[in-house]
């Protein structure tokens, strides 16, 4: 019989390796992944249950909220609050940082999340997912917004769990990138992926190509060479990708290669990008950069950005490295 490595296995026996580990963090990866389960379950069961649809509220953004995205915020708030191992939390869906309620103890983390990516998606049936960044806290305080604001390179773990044809969970600690499928049967996360690496090279790019009239300069010429194939600079054909869903781009980019961008766009000077740097940027950049691609804005790297605001916005440019190398060139072109 197969011998199935467990994700709980798998992080004990990671963190085993380390010095002075008190298991705190490997109960909350265990925190995690429970409400990433019933997640899960939830959106697998769809209009079974009536959670499909509009919430008909906005969130601080100003995006409209799903019912899902209210609902899955709640799961992740409500399995993280009482255990002990956070200091505190931030989500997309809630304006201020998240403080652990006065009965419950405080641990050393904080965590950031993204309850819902993709969530356009979950109407019409597509991939979403969820995406989380742990972060170090001063131990036994109420964090304050300053203790959330780390750069991406701070980070102790970042994840994500994509709902697809199978759930997947992928995970990085620092030591490489590890995927796990969700085995419904026996309800636990099974190590499927070891070891995730992107190639070098790619021909596949993922831009919402209706934004190309408000792109920079580097990014019109960068899709442009790709978009003249053979016949072009480049000499290979191109092929394009766009799921909407930054958890389903990200994993392809992890499973086959590829570069992803949500660039800096004109639509509105003073939003630098789509994408959030706490909860969807640094922890996707950090898992880019542990399988071997990059993550830029096409102007620094995203994992040495100092954030200034919990919901602050930053352009994306991330996946295999030449390809994310070149476009950042373009950049330093003008
Ligand atoms: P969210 O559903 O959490 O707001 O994030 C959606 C993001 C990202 O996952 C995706 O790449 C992008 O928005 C899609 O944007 P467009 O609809 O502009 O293509
Ligand atoms: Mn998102
Ligand atoms: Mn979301």
């Amino acid at each position: 019989m197969t011998k199935h490595v467990t994700l709980t296995q798998f992080i004990i026996e990671q963190q085993r390796e380390l010095p002075g580990v008190s298991g705190a963090f490997t109960s909350l990866l265990n925190d995690v992944v429970t409400a990433c389960k019933k997640i899960s379950h939830l959106v697998n069961q769809g209009n079974l249950i009536g959670v499909l649809g509009s919430a008909d509220s906005e969130n601080v953004q100003g995006e409209v909220q799903k019912k899902l995205d209210i609902i899955t915020n709640d799961i992740m708030v409500d399995a993280l609050n009482w255990t002990g191992h956070l200091a505190g939390m931030a989500s997309e869906e809630i304006d201020d940082i998240i403080l652990i309620p006065p009965q419950y103890p405080k641990g050393k983390y904080l965590a950031l999340f993204d309850p819902l990516d993709g969530s356009s998606n979950i109407d019409v049936n597509l991939a979403v997912g969820t995406i989380f960044s742990i972060l170090r806290c001063r131990e036994g305080v109420d964090p304050a917004l300053e203790d959330f604001l780390q750069k991406g390179a701070e980070q102790v773990c970042a994840g994500f769990v994509l709902y697809g044809p199978s759930t997947m969970m992928v995970l990085t600690t620092g030591q490489g990138v590890n995927g796990f499928t969700l085995d419904q049967d026996i309800g636990e996360f099974i190590l499927t992926h070891p070891n995730m690496t992107i190639p070098n090279d790619t021909s596949e790019f993922a831009i919402n190509m209706s934004n190309q009239r408000f792109w920079e300069p580097p990014v019109k010429r960068y899709i442009d060479e790709c978009l003249q194939g053979k016949d072009g600079l480049r000499e290979k054909d191109f092929n394009m990708r766009w799921v909407a869903s930054m958890v389903a781009e990200v994993y392809r980019i992890l499973t086959r290669g590829g570069v992803f961008m949500y660039p800096y766009d004109l639509r509105d000077p003073s939003r630098a990008g789509k994408l959030r740097i706490m909860y969807e940027a640094n922890p996707m950049a950090f898992i880019i950069e542990q399988a071997g691609g990059a993550c830029s804005t096409g102007r620094e790297r995203i994992l040495d950005i100092k954030p200034k605001a919990l919901h602050q916005r930053v352009p994306v440019i991330l996946g295999s490295k030449n390809e994310v190398e070149r476009i950042v060139g373009y950049h330093q072109e003008g």
